[in-house]
């Protein structure tokens, strides 16, 4: 079997509440791959955005992208946004509402795919988010577009939001996702679309662990295959 070590890239791209950052996390755990969210770093934007009082379209948003520092530690769990850790900010209701205006920005995208393709050259990594399958890595070696019905997604969002103690309610949530999914898949740069080449699952009715048990069966099944 050919050794899952030199260099590996997984992609996965996917709707919001697919599942994305819980699999891809585990997956890069047991693999022991680099972990990289991508739509964590639109988030942290976001954030220096609600700090300077900027508009997602303003010049001087994207002024602040290129000169900020956007930084992981212990493998993706918390996220430096010039050295202040952000991790909890980027969950909140108003980051949401505004993330999605934020990275619709071609200038504001362009640094930060530069950025990610950055982290993607250290080796082996494991990368989820809108346009991982598409623009960042291509060339990946294993690609997989997870979805699930908006309701199901809706579902756990909730739960989400539920454990930070925010007060919403399951229609709510569902229509922010709908809203956000239609901005995602709408816009005109790097819109969240299907590589032709991505396996596609459907996780509406898979545990988290089926999820995973599932790319891993593949990446082995494939990695296998190519000796
Ligand atoms: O966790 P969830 O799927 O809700 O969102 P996320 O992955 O944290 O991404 C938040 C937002 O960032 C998305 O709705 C997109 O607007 C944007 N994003 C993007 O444009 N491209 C990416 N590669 C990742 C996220």
């Amino acid at each position: 079997m050919k050794k899952i070590g030199s260099h590996l890239t997984i992609a996965i791209d996917g709707p919001a509440g697919s599942g994305k950052s819980t699999v891809a996390r585990r997956i890069a755990e047991k693999l022991g791959l680099l972990y990289l969210d991508s739509g964590a770093m639109y988030r942290a934007v976001t954030v220096l955005a609600i700090h300077h009082r900027l508009t997602a379209d303003s010049p001087e948003l994207i002024d602040q992208v290129k000169t900020c520092r956007i930084e992981f530690t212990d493998n993706g769990k918390t996220i430096l946004l010039n050295d202040k850790d952000v991790s909890v900010e980027i969950r909140t209701p108003s980051v949401n509402r505004l993330v999605a205006d934020v990275a619709k920005i071609p200038e504001i995208r362009s640094e930060i795919v530069k950025h990610q393709q950055r982290i993607g050259s250290e080796g082996r990594i494991i990368a989820e988010g809108r346009d991982l399958t598409t623009i960042v890595f291509p060339d990946a070696d294993f690609k997989f577009y997870l979805d699930a019905s908006v309701r199901e997604r809706a579902k756990r969002r909730l739960a989400e939001l539920r454990k930070q103690d925010v007060d919403t309610t399951l229609e709510f949530v569902e229509a922010e996702i709908q809203e956000r999914d239609e901005k995602d898949i709408t816009r005109a740069h790097s819109p969240l679309r299907t590589a032709e080449d991505a396996i596609i699952v459907d996780t509406t009715d898979k545990t988290i662990d089926e999820v995973v048990d599932f790319i891993i069966a593949e990446v082995c099944k494939r990695e296998i295959g190519s000796t």
